[in-house]
């Protein structure tokens, strides 16, 4: 009786929607409004477009080399040298889960060699499609199995609220950036999670906050735990930047891992876009740490319902050469030496830019884009100014004043310092 009826309602639906179809020319999606591209993106076109020699990108979140042009690193390129060279490998299926050395070696990368939730097989991780695929596994794993409310950061990588509103959660915002001082507002963040409601999600961005490049102190980050884990709230770490904050790994680390140290639970999704330039081979993992080895083991066996239908197994070539880079000591070295430099050279774009303003005598105080780290400075420039500059100087970034740090280079900074002078001085 009731598949009966359900058919008749799937017929009525089919025919309606057929004359409607028959209405708007044949097409059976001709309702559909037209949406823009998101933000970024349209960025990104503009950039594209745009003939000026001068034009500079800072919008998209990539890692650049000081003139500017995209950058592989070489033991990247000597892991894929392997890969290529090894005869033995096949392009067959992986497990639904992924690359089982994948997923070890991620799951060390992120909690510690030493870490004791792993030893206790008490975490359960799972190749991901880079850091998005991975938020969006565990997004639809909450949706699923823990339908809390999910709390993200005021501001956040704007495809945030997007995993969670996408699979039915409600999402709210908790208090983090402080346009007056462009730090943290620890304050309102505390007293919002505070009232959260009892066992909520909250997402949390493990190191080098995008957009506004703001991290609490690790002793911000101990009042954060204790808060909490007393009102029972359950942390999803989003770690997009381990080792671009601090150059070293296990300090990047340290904030997610004190939350792992209590022995509560956490979900954690990795990207190896950034850390490693593997931008458009989608590498990442999910991992779920859990009270016990026997939870843990029945997670697992729900993800796999999740990734079945979904795209079945993830794909093989960047998480080889994640893993070929993470099993060899050498090729390790080099990368977190890599590392160093690369945040270095952050460090030291950020400076320059900031020296830059003072000698024009831009004013204002800018030592924020300095005091922030990561890849990314939010730099307080409105959406007019930011239209200035893009209009007049050929400089594009998100009309939020978020500027990709690591676009910038030695020869580029006096050209974004006179632009964001010049868009001060005329007060626009
Ligand atoms: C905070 C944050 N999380 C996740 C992502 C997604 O990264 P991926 O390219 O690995 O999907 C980004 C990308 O910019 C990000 O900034």
């Amino acid at each position: 009786m009731n598949s009966l009826s359900s058919d008749r309602t799937e017929n009525l639906s089919a025919s309606s929607s057929s004359s409607e179809c028959q209405q708007n020319g044949g097409s059976s999606f001709s309702h559909l409004p037209l949406v823009p591209d998101p933000a970024i993106y349209a960025v990104m076109t503009a950039y594209a477009k745009d003939s000026s020699p001068l034009k500079l990108n800072l919008g998209v979140g990539v890692y650049r080399s000081e003139d500017g042009k995209p950058f592989i690193l070489d033991v990247v390129r000597r892991a894929e040298q392997l890969l290529a060279n090894n005869r033995s490998a096949n392009k067959e299926y992986l497990p639904i889960t992924g690359i089982p050395e994948f997923n070890e070696l991620s799951a060390k990368l992120i909690l510690g060699n030493d870490s004791p939730a792993i030893k206790e097989n008490r975490v359960t991780t799972v190749q991901g499609v880079a850091g998005c695929g991975s938020l969006s596994l565990g997004a639809e794993f909450l949706a699923k199995h823990y339908r809390q409310t999910v709390y993200i950061p005021d501001q956040t990588y704007p495809n945030h609220p997007n995993f969670f509103t996408s699979v039915g959660l409600v999402v709210k915002t908790y208090r983090y950036y402080d346009p007056t001082t462009c730090g943290l507002d620890f304050q309102g963040l505390m007293e919002d999670l505070s009232s959260a409601s009892p066992g909520a999600i909250v997402l949390l961005q493990a190191c080098g906050h995008n957009p506004t490049g703001v991290d609490p102190t690790i002793s911000q980050w101990e009042q954060i735990r204790l808060l909490m884990r007393s009102k029972g709230l359950l942390p999803f770490f989003d770690s997009a930047y381990q080792g671009l904050v601090s150059g070293d790994l296990d300090a990047d680390a340290w904030p997610l891992r004190l939350f792992v140290a209590d022995g509560g639970e956490c979900l954690i999704a990795q990207s190896y876009s950034k850390n490693m330039g593997l931008y458009g081979e989608r590498v990442g993992a999910l991992s779920i740490v859990c009270k016990t080895a026997e939870v843990a083991r029945k997670v697992e066996s729900q993800q796999k319902i999740l990734i079945r239908p979904s795209y079945s197994n993830p794909p093989i070539h960047g998480a080889s050469i994640v893993t070929a880079i993470l099993k060899d000591r050498d090729m390790y070295n080099e990368w977190s030496s890599n590392l160093k430099t690369m945040t270095n050279r952050l460090v030291s774009m950020r400076r320059k830019l900031v020296d830059a303003l003072r000698d024009r005598g831009t004013a204002g105080d800018w030592s924020h884009i300095s005091r922030q780290v990561g890849m990314y400075s939010f730099t307080g420039l409105t959406p007019d100014q930011v239209a200035f500059i893009t209009k007049e100087y050929h400089i594009y970034l998100s009309s939020d004043g978020r500027i990709n740090i690591a676009g910038l280079g030695s020869n580029t900074v006096p050209h974004l310092a006179d632009a964001i002078h010049a868009a001060v001085t005329r007060g626009v």
